[in-house]
């Protein structure tokens, strides 16, 4: 295989782009799209948002120290590049994307945006000057969801939402389901068993480091009966 080596550069894709709300203390509020996002921590839960100084939205998010990022879906896939290539310096971009403020659970200044289907209300702990960006590492401190994905069980199916993803400057949407969490550990167990492994079963662990097999592990039919909660905690 013929590989090219490329200077340093950032290329983890796909990511998702949130819109991002944030306000002044003075109630003026805001919007912007950012790439540079993701969950650092699951308990407490937190999460990180990396912005330019000179973003218009910077100073907004330093004083009220509060945010909200906003998850993006197909529907909202227009009004996320704009809010990403138009600023609230020059625009009312609530106004011109047709957006709605709401009131935040946790947080006293930052709106979050109604259409979205997810909003994560965050509060700033820290801010690293990183260099071209500037890192703000937060609590994140409610989470609200809409309704209208809830099943008859309570359950929230987040990716009947229509989420996107960024990826190499494109927008693109999520594309057909390849399996759930555990799910290659789950199909040895079900079928072949490695002769390698001397017919041991493989210890998988999810992304909090808890066995999903081996010791530890719940029968197939208990990890059917537990797939709500299951699912809930799949990517902590
Ligand atoms: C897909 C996409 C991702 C972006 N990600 C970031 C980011 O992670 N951090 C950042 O500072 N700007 C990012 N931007 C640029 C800002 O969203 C853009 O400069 C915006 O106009 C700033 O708005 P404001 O001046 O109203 O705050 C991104 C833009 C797009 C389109």
């Amino acid at each position: 295989m013929a590989k090219q080596t490329w200077k340093p550069g950032n290329m983890i894709y796909p990511l998702p782009a949130v819109m991002v709300s944030t306000a002044d203390k003075e109630g003026n509020s805001n919007i912007l799209t950012v790439a540079w996002t993701g969950t650092v921590c699951t308990n407490p839960p937190m999460a990180y948002i990396s912005v330019r100084p000179e973003r218009y939205s910077y100073h907004m998010i330093k004083e009220s120290t509060e945010f909200v990022i906003n998850l993006t879906t197909k529907q909202l896939a227009h009004a996320t590049d704009y809010c990403g290539v138009r600023s609230g310096r020059d625009v009312d971009k609530w106004k011109e994307c047709r957006l709605t403020k709401g009131s935040a659970s946790s947080l006293k200044y930052a709106p979050v945006i109604e259409e979205a289907p997810v909003n994560i209300e965050c509060k700033v702990k820290s801010i690293q000057e990183l260099g071209s960006h500037h890192m703000f590492l937060a609590e994140v401190t409610a989470v609200q969801v809409d309704e209208a994905y809830m099943d008859e069980n309570g359950k929230f199916d987040l990716n009947r939402t229509g989420l996107i993803a960024y990826s190499h400057g494109e927008y693109l949407d999520l594309g057909k389901k390849l399996g759930t969490f555990g799910y290659s550990v789950r199909k040895k167990q079900a079928g072949r068993k490695s002769k390698a492994a001397g017919g041991k079963k493989a210890d998988a662990q999810n992304a909090d480091g808890k066995k999903v097999n081996g010791k530890n592990a719940v029968s197939r039919k208990a990890v059917g009966r537990k797939r709500t909660k299951a699912r809930r905690k799949a990517d902590r």
